[in-house]
């Protein structure tokens, strides 16, 4: 699922041909210069302490000799410079993916998750949701990128190369899945303690999915049924929960941390971290940072059946 070089889009395709070129260029290369290296070694005169040094200018040789330099010089000169045009043309067709209908998506980098936010001109259509991106198959995605306090990197590498999130600057990467698939997204600039821990899913889903998952996404939560549940509600509204996390449909409604309110939907916690369970998340809740150290999740001393309450009502967040 997370073979680098098995593009499912064209932008990561032409990278993924600009790779394979580049690689078998260099492979090339390598093979003719170990050759060439092994055939003068063995072709070089043995000789011992006795052996007269050779002092003589020998004329021919030294002419045969600036031969090879010129003819090695401009093998390597014509090679480098078609790998320089093969690199240009790579990067103009990526920026001519055509982009009509575009799904347009904003990615904020934050230490040590990412936000995600899908607009549209519609302001009560829009919602945010973390560490998730789900696209539509076949549909040009233009996700605009930002960073919230050091810069980032987005990597997707079945889907783009990577591009830079830089504080205070506006970035934009276009691309397009062509085939369903769940794709991994990484942090791939050094940001902090936890950028190894700084990853995404990228789920490519056909377009009536997308349509029903942007539906569900935008609803509010729903209100929990049961008893448990409830009370969860209420320690996450009265507790410091909110003070950092937004549930759309209740009275939380911080943006220092991910978004919850559909935070059940979700295949993993802690971006990328751990596998969305219920003792997943009660771990999460009571030693983030035992789980992610130097995370800005700070630990929560709950009661074990407040616990069990709160993880219950997360989990009714679908
Ligand atoms: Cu964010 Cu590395």
């Amino acid at each position: 699922m997370n073979d680098v070089l098995d593009p499912a889009g064209p932008q990561a395709a032409q990278i993924a041909d600009l790779w394979w070129l580049t690689l078998w260029v260099c492979v090339l290369v390598f093979v003719l210069v170990m050759a060439m290296l092994g055939w003068s070694l063995w072709r070089t005169p043995r000789s011992d302490e006795g052996t007269p040094p050779e002092v003589a200018p020998a004329a021919a040789g030294e002419r045969r000799l600036g031969w090879s330099v010129g003819v090695g010089i401009a093998i390597s000169s014509l090679l480098l410079v078609g790998l320089l045009v093969a690199s240009v043309l790579t990067d103009r067709a990526l920026a001519l993916m055509p982009v009509d209908n575009a799904l347009d998506v904003r990615v904020t980098a934050h230490q040590f998750w990412w936000e995600v936010v899908y607009n549209d001109p519609a302001p009560d259509r829009v919602f945010t949701t973390a560490n998730e991106l789900y696209i539509p198959v076949g549909r040009p995605v233009v996700v605009t990128l930002e960073a919230d306090d050091v810069i980032h990197s987005f990597w997707v590498p079945n889907l783009h190369g990577k591009k830079d999130l830089i504080p205070g600057r506006i970035a934009t990467i276009r691309l397009r899945a062509d085939r369903p698939g769940e794709f991994w997204g990484r942090c791939a600039e050094y940001c902090g303690l936890q950028h190894a821990f700084m990853a995404f899913d990228v789920v490519a889903v056909a377009p009536d999915r997308f349509a029903s998952w942007t539906e569900a996404q935008r609803r509010p939560a729903a209100d929990p049924g049961d008893a448990a549940a409830q009370r969860g509600r209420e320690l996450f509204l009265s507790g410091s929960c909110m003070l950092c996390h937004a549930i759309q449909g209740t009275t939380a409604n911080a943006r220092k941390a991910p978004d919850l309110t559909h935070v059940a939907s979700r295949a993993h916690l802690a971006a990328g971290r751990l596998d969305n369970t219920p003792q997943a998340l009660a771990a999460w809740i009571t030693d983030p940072q035992g789980i992610k150290p130097g995370v800005n999740m700070p630990t929560h001393f709950l009661a074990a059946d407040d616990l069990t309450a709160l993880v219950a009502y997360l989990g009714t967040l679908k």
